[in-house]
């Protein structure tokens, strides 16, 4: 070794420093020999009772220890904020940075020479990696994975995916109150992550995919034995990492990302990656543009899974998991390094294919061109996007009449009333859901069917906001417009009434009302009194960027990777 490592600059110094910085470690019984020189890495747990998806995290925080310990490192584990995605008001994304923040600040404050990230629900995985990035010290991945298969009266149910249909069909009347009830506990009935391929399993699969973790890191569930052998040779592998000091700026280059976008196409990933993904992309100082994933558009859907198919994750893992998709997808991926120091094809090279019906050939897809497509127009000046792959395919070349619902509140008391003036053709628009707006751009973009269509058969109809949806969601749902409507976006302007084309083929979002009309209404336009004005909300909502940037904070793009010097006594 001939550079000093980073650790030494806190465990190696022979004097007051030194002797404070070891000697209170050493109350937790570690011996000298821990603090002689050997990689110490640092396990970012953001394990929470509160999030229920990382519940199994503190075990595979055990795995990694091992595996540390056996390579010659010395293995520190330390909390940082945990995100629930189904627990957190008013939306979890309002936080991500915060962790981002969290974890980039403690892995720079802390003696480490690397960093094993473990993370799992929706926003820990990018909020772990944007922290990680900015610092650039050795990372790597482990996720918490999947649940096993939900079950109710004998058929598998999708995290998510399900519990919007059957509120649906509750107020459709096709199902009772109490069977809805009753698909609870079989839903979630083991540790782990959403098993249909939301967000969660969307953005492991990418992680994988760009090669910031040991392949089938995505799929294995959270029970399943082969996770904690995972951890354990991850463990491993970051010890070596720290001595080869492959960083994650030599990871998560252009060509990575690339990967990343056409692998999001192949298994149906979230429309989340794309804000995760512009974001981290930030960090890291790569040039990603909205524009950048149309390289996807082209990609057939070869994971036929929840919620743009039929099957769940741990159907996935059996069949191969993201190995196998990476192997269908070979013609076009990029050449990128990973965590093993090698190229990605190391990461897929033998993969087999145990079912065809879960992972399809690329030539007998789910469905064909099914990456994400983003649109632009008068609406949407910086982009919005929607996902084909989950769409109706005949609404998603229309034009109609808008009806706007100014606010959350607004269609949550208006949505079921029986008079509302909509026909299954209305194109619904909401505003207020952005990131500045709600704030935090909540996964509220999927409105629910007015119950008057509900009752008629309507499952599906254009949506339009500013707002995310949940990766498990589903339907003909135009989101992320950007500017959002909080910030001066079109979207403020638009009144029931107007008319919208839409058209995915030609990538368009118009509003088809004249300039003239729409100065007119600009020059009357006053932003909503922010929602909150103290805190880090605040601190938020004056710095978040939009979502054709990430939604990151303007302060927080890009990395500051010196060490830092002074001592605190
Ligand atoms: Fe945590 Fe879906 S809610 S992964
Ligand atoms: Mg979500």
């Amino acid at each position: 070794m001939t550079k000093k490592r980073r650790s030494q600059h806190w465990y190696g110094k022979l004097d007051k420093d030194g002797f404070i910085h070891r000697s209170w470690m050493k109350n937790q019984g570690f011996p000298d020999h821990a603090f002689d020189g050997r990689p110490i890495i640092g396990i970012c747990n953001t394990w929470s009772e509160l999030t229920p998806c990382n519940s199994g995290l503190r075990d595979l925080a055990e795995g990694v220890k091992r595996g540390v310990w056996e390579a010659g490192g010395f293995p520190v584990e330390f909390p940082v904020m945990s995100l629930g995605e189904t627990q957190m008001k008013p939306t979890a994304m309002l936080f991500r940075n915060l962790l981002a923040m969290d974890v980039e600040e403690s892995i720079r404050a802390y003696g480490i020479d690397g960093v094993v990230l473990l993370g799992g629900c929706d926003k820990t995985t990018p909020g772990q990696l944007m922290g990680a990035a900015s610092v650039d010290l050795p990372s790597i991945v482990v996720s918490s994975g999947p649940m096993l298969n939900g079950k109710y009266r004998g058929q598998d149910i999708g995290s998510g995916t399900d519990v919007w249909k059957f509120s649906e069909a509750v107020r459709a009347g096709e199902m009772t109150l109490q069977d809805f009830m009753n698909a609870e506990s079989g839903m979630s009935r083991s540790a782990g992550v959403c098993m249909t391929m939301g967000t969660a399993s969307t953005m492991a699969s990418l992680v994988e995919a760009m090669g910031m973790s040991l392949p089938t890191n995505a799929a294995l569930p959270a029970v399943d034995a082969r996770r904690m052998a995972l951890a354990h040779l991850t463990g491993k592998r970051i010890v070596e990492m720290v001595d080869e000091d492959l960083k994650p700026s030599d990871i998560l280059t252009k060509e990575a990302f690339e990967n990343a976008i056409l692998t999001n196409a192949a298994v149906g990933g979230s429309t989340n990656a794309v804000v995760h993904l512009l974001a981290l992309a930030g960090r890291v100082g790569v040039d990603l543009t909205l524009k950048d994933f149309e390289i996807g558009s082209e990609i057939p859907l070869l994971v036929n899974c929840m919620p743009s198919g039929k099957y769940l994750m741990e159907d996935f893992c059996y069949a191969g998991g993201v190995p196998v998709v990476l192997s269908e997808l070979k013609p076009f991926l990029r050449p990128a390094t990973t965590v093993l120091n090698k190229d990605i094809s190391e990461h897929y090279e033998g993969a087999e294919c145990f079912n065809t019906d879960v992972i399809r050939p690329f030539d007998d897809p789910v469905k064909p061109a099914a990456g994400l497509r983003v649109l632009r127009g008068n609406l949407a000046p910086n982009g919005a996007i929607v996902k084909p792959s989950a769409a109706t395919d005949a609404l998603l070349e229309t034009e109609a009449e808008a009806y706007v619902f100014e606010s959350i509140e607004d269609l949550k008391a208006n949505i079921d009333r029986d008079e509302l003036p909509v026909t299954p053709e209305t194109i619904l628009v909401l505003k207020g859901c952005g990131p500045k707006g709600y704030p935090g751009m909540p996964e509220v973009g999927n409105m629910p069917i007015p119950a008057k269509l509900v009752k008629e058969g309507v499952r599906d109809m254009i949506r339009i906001s500013d707002a995310r949806m949940s990766g498990t969601a589903f339907g003909t749902v135009i989101l992320h417009v950007s500017p959002e409507a909080q910030a001066g976006g079109t979207l403020a302007l638009v009144k029931t009434g107007d008319r919208i084309r839409v058209s995915a083929s030609k990538g368009e979002l118009e509003l088809l009302v004249d300039e003239k009309e729409l100065d007119a209404r600009r020059a009357l336009w006053q932003p909503d009194d922010p929602h909150y004005t103290r805190g880090y909300a605040k601190l938020y909502i004056d710095h978040v960027l939009q979502a054709d940037q990430g939604a990151d904070l303007d302060f927080l793009v890009g990395k500051d990777t010196r060490l830092v010097t002074r001592e605190s006594h």
